[in-house]
């Protein structure tokens, strides 16, 4: 559970500080939700198959900075061979998210946030898993993460719900986003601070 809320919360503030310096995919993201949500109610679960540019920024978010560098170890059940390279039985095999992520052989231009990657590969719903493990970010088979309904829904409702209900943009006395990873982990160094206005007609807001 403490996973679900770290790898959440994680992917959504870099997805967010991404999107604050690069206002055109913030536009885009924004442009799909009034179009399949619209101004006069909040996004709800049904509309997560929809909202397909959101889910890309999230993935790509997963992609280039996942919240931890490694996967949990495994330990292979028996003797096999992995893109030539043979693994006895017993071996410990520890995965990179960072790498695999980032990986050129893969990935063009891999260090660019670019949620248009996953808009033309899957063509029509994107799905935040990659059971091809081309990224990590609920792994696969039978020790991948069983919480990837949950998951999926947790950081999508999240990001759209913030992208929906505000306009984001930096504080004024910073250009943009300082995207700078932590030395220990991979998290942002300085935790993102963001100027927000409401975007929405008043009655959206509870509180007010
Ligand atoms: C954005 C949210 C989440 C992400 C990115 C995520 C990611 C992952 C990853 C990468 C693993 C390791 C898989 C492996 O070792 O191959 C994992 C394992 C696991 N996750 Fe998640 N997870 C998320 C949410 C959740 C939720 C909501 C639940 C349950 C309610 C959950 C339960 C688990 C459990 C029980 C495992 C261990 C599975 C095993 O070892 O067999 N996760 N998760």
């Amino acid at each position: 559970m403490i996973a679900t809320i770290d790898n959440t919360s994680n992917a959504i503030e870099w997805a967010m500080s991404e999107m604050i310096n690069e206002p055109i995919i913030l536009k885009r993201a924004v442009e799909e939700l009034e179009h399949v949500v619209g101004r006069q109610r909040l996004v709800e679960e049904q509309d997560i198959p929809k909202l397909n540019y959101i889910k890309a920024c999230i993935k790509e978010a997963f992609r280039l900075h996942p919240f931890v560098p490694f996967l949990p170890p495994h330990v292979s059940t028996m003797n096999t061979t992995v893109a030539g390279y043979f693994i006895p039985k017993g071996s410990h095999v520890i995965l990179s998210r960072y790498g695999l992520g980032r990986n050129p052989n893969v990935w063009k231009d891999p260090l660019r946030f670019d949620p248009d990657r996953h808009l033309h590969e899957e063509g029509k719903q994107v799905v935040l898993s990659d059971n091809h493990l081309r990224l990590i970010s609920f792994s696969t088979g039978q020790r991948g993460c069983p919480g990837i309904m949950l998951g999926t829904i947790m950081t999508t409702m999240l990001l759209a719900r913030m992208v929906q209900g505000f306009a984001w943009e930096a504080p004024d006395n910073e250009q943009f986003i300082e995207l700078v990873e932590n030395y220990d982990d991979i998290c942002l160094a300085k935790p993102l601070v963001a100027i927000a206005k409401p975007r929405l007609p008043r009655y959206m807001y509870p509180t007010y």
